[in-house]
């Protein structure tokens, strides 16, 4: 039997469908709320709003739980490679040992970018921000793959981009930090894994072969996977919404990279370590800058705490912490910075302001730690971010297209002026 939420306006009831998930979560239908009621609903920064139906990861804020198609984050992040995970959200199942070698070779086979993404490249000063490098490249692959810019072709052809956005990304995101430090591009190495080839193309330099240690691909295996997918997160959400206009996926992928790119958001990891290097250089006095963050007159806010939907611990926070200790450890580097991020974690989880408030470190807090650790420069986390989140995007992109959902189009409150004559200027 169907669930009704009641709605009592302007003298009428009107029964609302509810709507129960797999995991027992209850949503009012409103499709036709304007239509019966005359009635929008108003909502700022969509805290109480579903946009979508989803089968393809679950949160539950609450408890700290994060599932993938079902599997525990915890689960993946112990047993599965990247591409494994990759696979998972996007076409719903763990591949078989052949499904994901085709997979891999597949995705190897295409890791090359044209020749003239270099010209592209070669325009942007080497000030500029790797995450608007990427962006601005992985758009630019619709003048490569035209067929690309048509996202309703032959399920076959749309595989076929899908493939080469996981196969082309390291590339161009190797390329995004190469022409940051303006040093020559390393091209991919196909006898190389995805994790390993990237930090190839990262670090490598065609004087030195550097070879990549298992223990660190290991780690970025690791990170990648607990990046992969985070349901309607801001960046999926505006994969989704400029994917509903039926714009291409390398379209979209490059507007969800923008978003990532907000310090709000992905790019929390580049401003958690910026922070934390400013509380070193300033003494290492944690309680100030806690205070400060709890001062609603200082719009200082403690990077890498709180989320909006976990109001608890993040999952992937308490996996990456023990990631970030293992790595340190095994590359014997002692970072001061890791020392000021584990005292500011203990002293704001002691913190009413922030317990009251469900404010507990993410995702961001400790990610940093470990990129430092590894060599990448702080500008250059988010591309990290970017590099794990593409499965989920591609995966929710699909998702939208496939249930053929309508053009993403919210409505509004308007506050603006009445009717009013047009004056002409000179009597103004
Ligand atoms: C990611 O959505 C996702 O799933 C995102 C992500 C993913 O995988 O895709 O998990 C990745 O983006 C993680 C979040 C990274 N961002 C940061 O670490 C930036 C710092 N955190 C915040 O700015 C904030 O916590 C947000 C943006 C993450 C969440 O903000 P909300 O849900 O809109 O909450 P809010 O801003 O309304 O804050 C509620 C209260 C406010 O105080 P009161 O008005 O109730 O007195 O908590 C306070 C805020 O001032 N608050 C903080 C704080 N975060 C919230 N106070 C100090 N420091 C903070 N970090």
């Amino acid at each position: 039997m169907t669930k009704k939420a009641e709605l009592h306006y302007d003298g009428k009831v009107y029964e609302l469908p509810v709507i129960t998930g797999t995991e027992n979560e209850n949503a009012i239908d409103i499709s036709r709320l304007r239509a019966d009621t005359g009635l929008i609903t108003l909502d700022k920064g969509f805290k109480n709003t579903g946009s979508t139906q989803s089968s393809i990861t679950f949160l539950n804020g609450e408890e700290g739980i994060l599932r993938y198609r079902g599997y525990s984050i915890e689960d993946l992040a112990e047993n599965a490679s990247f591409l494994e995970v990759a696979f998972l959200l996007i076409y719903g199942n763990l591949p078989s040992k052949l499904e994901l070698d085709f997979f891999v070779e597949d995705i190897t086979q295409h890791s090359l970018v044209h020749e003239d993404v270099k010209s592209i490249l070669d325009g942007f000063p080497s000030k500029a921000h790797p995450m608007g490098v990427l962006s601005s490249l992985v758009s630019s692959l619709t003048a490569f793959y035209p067929k690309s810019l048509d996202p309703n072709r032959s399920k076959e052809e749309v595989n076929g981009t899908i493939i080469r956005a996981i196969a082309k990304l390291p590339t161009l995101a190797a390329w995004s930090y190469k022409n940051r430090m303006r040093q020559p591009i390393m091209y991919p190495k196909n006898e190389l894994s995805y994790t390993a080839n990237f930090m190839h193309m990262m670090f490598g330099l065609p004087t030195t072969e550097k070879k990549v240690s298992p223990v660190v691909s290991k780690a970025i295996d690791k990170l990648l996977i607990l990046h992969a997918d985070h349901e309607q997160n801001c960046s999926a959400s505006t994969v989704r919404i400029v994917g509903s206009s039926h714009a291409s996926l390398y379209a979209s992928v490059s507007a969800g990279i923008a978003a990532l790119w907000g310090p709000l958001h992905g790019g929390a990891n580049q401003a958690v370590i910026e922070m934390l290097e400013k509380i070193k250089n300033d003494g290492g006095n944690v309680d100030k800058y806690v205070e400060k963050a709890k001062d609603k007159k200082d719009s200082f806010r403690l990077m890498g705490f709180g989320h909006r939907v976990y109001k608890n611990f993040d999952p992937r926070a308490t996996i990456i912490k023990k990631a970030a200790d293992d790595v340190l450890n095994e590359l014997g580097i002692n970072d001061p910075v890791l020392d000021i991020a584990k005292k500011l974690e203990n002293v704001a989880l002691n913190d009413d302001y922030f317990k009251y408030r469900g404010l507990y470190p993410n995702v961001d807090f400790y990610s940093g730690i470990i990129y430092r650790a590894l060599g990448i420069p702080t500008d250059m986390f988010t591309v990290m971010f970017a590099l794990g989140r593409l499965p989920g995007w591609i995966a929710q992109w699909k998702e939208m297209r496939e249930n053929k959902e309508p053009i993403g189009r919210p409505r509004q409150v308007y506050t603006g002026a009445k009717e009013r004559e047009y004056v002409p200027i000179n009597n103004r």
